[in-house]
């Protein structure tokens, strides 16, 4: 919470530390995140978010996010409101500079799930509070950061493993390219030339030194990889579903193709998943497959993220 009675004398004020995309961040934060997320999987942790209000605002729908937000709120000892965009007055048009602003002198912290990346930047740079990005069209880093503490649980360090992305490169994707740059391991996606990741990403993922490989052929990207990864076709701000479906067939994450990967490589998948399309039953059934735990690990991640956007950690 943010307010003229409780603000510090002028020019004393730390600007919110929003969590907006895994790009923003260098190894050390994301580690001393991740590291934080591992302490507090046990039942018994600190509850050092006591007296303190989280809003997660959606946009659009959600599961895993909204409810792993919601308990690892109340698992730090602090409290959760969780509002629909469209029952809010922003769905009536009022600006999200404006509701950054009013909901910065009730909450300590927001996050917000919305398909139009300019609307989270705006709500950044208008919050007196800190941010959270529970997932764009562009990015998804709450996703991305537990998807890493399951290869790592399972397969230990990331630093310099090969991982696997076959299928669209979305939002999800693209915090993958940007999480390699910064930890320091090799992305290889395999993906339909229309739906690759964007030239500028992967500019400057060369530029940070990153090791990303592109192809067309799942097989190729696979090969040696530790991990492989997918994502539904459609994503929730995609318009053209046919036009992917039919170029993304090819891109199944199957027996065949698991077959292909490291012999110990594992599959995850952020879900909700489609069986048949971009994952055989047999894959995310299977067992190679540790989605429950990726998903599980939303829960670790989010207090850690939390406790960290308020200075807990
Ligand atoms: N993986 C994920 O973000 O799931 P939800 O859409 O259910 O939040
Ligand atoms: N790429 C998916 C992820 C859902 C959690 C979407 O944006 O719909």
């Amino acid at each position: 919470m943010s307010s003229a009675l409780t603000k510090p004398a002028s020019g004393t004020a730390r600007p919110p530390r929003h969590f907006l995309d895994i790009k923003d961040h260098d190894a050390a934060t994301l580690r001393r995140i991740l590291d934080t997320a591992s302490a507090w999987t046990r039942a018994a942790h600190p509850r050092p978010l006591a007296g303190r209000t989280l809003a997660l605002i959606f946009g659009k729908p959600s599961t895993r996010t909204r409810v792993s937000f919601e308990v690892a709120m109340r698992q730090l000892g602090g409290d959760v409101i969780v509002l629909s965009g469209n029952d809010m007055q922003l769905g009536r048009g009022e600006s999200i500079a404006d509701t950054a602003r009013v909901m910065s002198r009730y909450v300590d912290a927001i996050m917000l799930r919305t398909d139009r990346v300019a609307k989270m930047e705006e709500m950044a740079a208008h919050a007196a509070v800190p941010v959270i990005n529970g997932l764009t069209e562009r990015s998804h880093p709450c996703q991305v950061l537990a998807d890493i503490m399951t290869f790592e649980q399972h397969l230990g360090p990331i630093a310099g493993q090969k991982i696997a992305w076959v299928g669209d490169a979305n939002n999800v994707a693209r915090s993958w390219i940007e999480a390699a740059a910064i930890l320091g391991f090799t992305m290889s996606l395999a993906t339909p030339s229309d739906y690759a990741p964007p030239r500028d990403l992967l500019a400057w993922a060369a530029k940070a030194g990153a090791k990303i490989e592109t192809t067309r052929d799942p097989a190729e990207a696979v090969a040696g990889a530790r991990c492989v990864l997918t994502d539904v076709w459609v994503s929730m701000a995609d318009e053209d579903a046919d036009r992917r479906r039919a170029a993304l067939s090819p891109y199944q994450v199957n027996t065949a193709l698991m077959q292909a990967a490291a012999a110990d490589a594992i599959f995850m998948h952020c879900l909700p998943a489609h069986r048949g399309e971009e994952v055989a039953a047999e894959v995310i059934d299977g067992p190679q497959s540790v989605v429950w735990d990726e998903a599980e690990n939303r829960l670790h991640v989010q207090k850690a993220i939390l406790a960290w956007v308020l200075r807990a950690i």
